[in-house]
């Protein structure tokens, strides 16, 4: 914690609350802090740094870029950008056939959300309670978590449906007998609305919300309960792109194919501020005669693009997406070990890829302010959420197995701690 008032605010605090750390710089699955601490990183700091911290490829690819060309308009066209649009659509498979650029992931949701009313000339939107799609107005009102009520009314036409939370299913059902409720209700919502939706977006994995895995059926359902109404269907890969579930994309683990992809955070490890809406052909085309009323300055910037395009070398280079699919039932192994020692609260663990979560029941504020401390004095850096009872994983996709099973058994100590338990 730090005395100093910054001349800033901070994200998401009251500002008396906040509590800022002097981050100097890191190596791999490491951060530094200018008190000389050196972190691990099992949180990505904050689901971005794919590629892992300090990387000299990247760096040196944003400096070169620098040097040639540093700045662009839109309506620029330069080798990166080129290279990186071929990338993007190689990557989201075929029929693919547009990028749009932007700077965060909220753009990209706001400008995905955009492009399926001007191309439907539909307004209503689906998405779900536990979600998080972004900050500025339309992404907020996707959003159905804590963060939107303090902006409502957001825009009109969205309606929010319930969770494949099989942990807690809403539906009252059990993972084994259960119809799938979760999806089959988003159609039957849709038709209850009266149909006409522009789109329903969905993280191919809630990220934030508890990493709530779905049924394997779920996508799939949802994608016939699109092409029933004629929305367009919208996998946000902001969190869940770029190898963070153990494929490239998330929504590629089950048989579908969405109409628009959202991408930020790992599509450039964080390293330059850049998104992109991945746009199916079947959408694109309307744009063939029609205005896309969408634009920023700062479309397909320079040195955003050459640190994408570096990004998603190092990816497949080093093999990270790789890693991330071996990694996975190691890291949810080690979170089922840490539940087990963990005996005076309720647990529950899920996961896919390096994107884990344990969840505590019932466990009071005071026993998750002791975890953020005894994280702090074991210097782990990861998502905790005490007020709704997870601690969430996501660590940089170059982590190595030691580091992991590590990093594991020290939060295990901690929970054990703070919990109760052995
Ligand atoms: C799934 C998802 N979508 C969108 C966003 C918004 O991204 P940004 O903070 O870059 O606007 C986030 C950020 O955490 C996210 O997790």
């Amino acid at each position: 914690m730090s005395d100093t008032e910054y001349p800033f605010f901070f994200t998401w605090t009251a500002q008396k609350s906040a509590r800022p750390f002097e981050l100097t710089g890191g190596d791999g699955a490491w951060f530094t802090t200018a008190d000389g601490g050196r972190w691990l990183d099992l949180g990505a700091l904050s689901y971005q740094v794919n590629a892992g911290h300090g990387n000299r490829r990247i760096i040196d690819a944003i400096k070169r870029q620098a040097d040639d060309l540093c700045l662009a308009s839109p309506g620029a066209v330069f080798p990166a950008k080129v290279e990186l649009a071929e990338k993007l659509l190689a990557l989201a498979g075929p029929g693919f056939s547009k990028v749009f650029f932007c700077l965060s992931g909220a753009e990209a949701n706001e400008n995905a959300l955009k492009i399926a009313r001007l191309v439907t000339r539909r307004l209503k939107m689906m998405s779900r309670y536990r979600s998080y799609h972004g900050a500025s107005m339309g992404a907020l009102t996707l959003t159905g978590d804590w963060r939107r009520p303090p902006l409502e009314p957001g825009i009109p036409g969205v309606v929010h449906v319930p969770d494949c939370y099989c942990d807690h299913c809403p539906f009252g059902q059990q993972l084994a007998t259960c119809k799938r409720e979760c999806a089959t209700h988003l159609g039957e919502v849709m038709r209850l609305e009266g149909g006409g939706f522009a789109g329903v977006i969905l993280e191919p994995v809630p990220g934030a919300n508890g990493v709530l895995v779905p049924p394997p059926e779920y996508w799939p359902i949802v994608r016939q309960a699109c092409d029933a109404d004629g929305a367009l269907l919208i996998a946000d890969e902001v969190l869940t792109g770029f190898g963070r579930t153990g494929k490239t994309f998330g929504f590629q683990h089950w048989d579908v194919t969405p109409d628009l992809i959202t991408c930020a955070k790992g599509l450039a490890s964080g390293y330059q501020p850049i998104g992109a809406v991945i746009v199916h052909e079947r959408v694109a085309r309307h744009f063939d005669d029609q205005m896309l009323a969408c634009g920023l300055t700062y479309y397909g910037h320079p040195t955003g693009c050459a640190a994408a395009l570096e990004t998603l070398k190092v990816y497949e280079d080093e093999g990270l997406y790789d890693n991330a699919a071996r990694l996975g039932p190691v890291l949810l192994d080690e979170l089922r070990l840490v539940a087990r020692r963990l005996s005076g609260v309720r647990t529950f663990t899920r996961g896919l890829g390096l994107l884990a979560a344990l969840e505590v029941d019932g466990a009071p504020a005071a026993a998750w302010a002791r975890l953020g401390s005894e994280l702090a004095a074991r210097r782990l850096s990861l998502h905790l959420d005490g007020k709704r009872g997870t601690a969430i994983f996501a660590p940089p996709l170059c982590i190595s197995e030691e580091e992991l099973v590590a990093g594991m058994r020290s939060f295990g100590d901690a929970a054990a701690l703070a919990f109760g338990g052995t």
